[in-house]
């Protein structure tokens, strides 16, 4: 990679500020000062430094969001503000996207990352990784309803649906639940309770697998996952 490129992705400025860092000499390989920003280098071998301090690089970020309403799950949008405009520049150099979506209305775990391989297994229908939401719901959620999930819903598309988990908190004109699904169909949550003739009015994604929604995350905030929660992503099934 070029050393200009790795140090405006590392956050060392632009192009043309990287460019004026290394003509001043406070770019170094090994020791050896480097001026020429074409120069390549190998940022898990060779040891950089810029003023003197080693710079840690680093190829991946991975951020849990609490997915705030009204903002859309995508990188660009022509009309909605979205989750990549409210990360901090020293995250959005980093080019993460959101692993999956999450509707408009829709809060809680987002994941962010720009390691394309493990949003690739997260999302991968084949490993069938669990999702659970709470949801308010209108209308009265009974027991049949959690007969029907677990054996599978029609959708409006015909589509029949995995098997999924249906855990009734409170059930009355409003009910609250939790609910697990494997898949990922658009507006999933939503559509399923559609088939059995009720509304979801408030939706909330809690886990991922094995990663479960920071409490202390206020919606809009993040952080970066822990190394121990980089491991539950990684074997999602365990
Ligand atoms: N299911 C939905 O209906 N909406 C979401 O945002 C996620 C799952």
């Amino acid at each position: 990679m070029r050393i200009d490129k790795l140090l405006a992705n590392m956050g060392y400025g632009s192009r043309k500020e990287v460019k004026s860092l290394l003509k001043k000499g406070s770019v170094n390989r090994d020791g050896v000062v480097i001026k020429d920003p074409k120069t390549h280098v190998d940022p898990n071998k060779d040891v950089i430094s810029v003023f003197g301090q080693k710079l840690e690089y680093r190829e991946f970020v991975y951020l849990m969001m609490n997915k705030p309403p009204g903002v859309v799950s995508a990188t660009e949008d022509q009309r909605d503000d979205t989750v990549v405009d409210l990360l901090e520049p020293e995250d959005i150099l980093f080019e993460p996207f959101p692993v999956g979506r999450l509707d408009k209305d829709t809060e809680g775990l987002l994941l962010l990352t720009n390691d394309g391989k493990l949003a690739h297994q997260l999302l991968s229908p084949k490993k069938e990784v669990g999702k659970t939401y709470f949801a308010v719901i209108q209308g009265t959620v009974t027991e049949d309803d959690q007969k029907m999930f677990e054996k599978g819903v029609r959708l409006d598309d015909g589509y029949v649906t995995k098997p999924a988990k249906l855990n009734i908190l409170s059930s009355g004109n409003e009910s609250e639940i939790e609910l697990t699904i494997t898949e990922g169909k658009f507006h999933q949550v939503k559509r399923m309770f559609e088939a059995v003739g009720k509304r979801v009015i408030y939706l909330k994604r809690l886990t991922m697998g094995r990663l479960e929604l920071d409490k202390e995350l206020n919606t809009g905030e993040y952080r970066e996952l822990t190394e121990e929660e980089l491991q539950l992503l990684r074997n999602p099934q365990k």
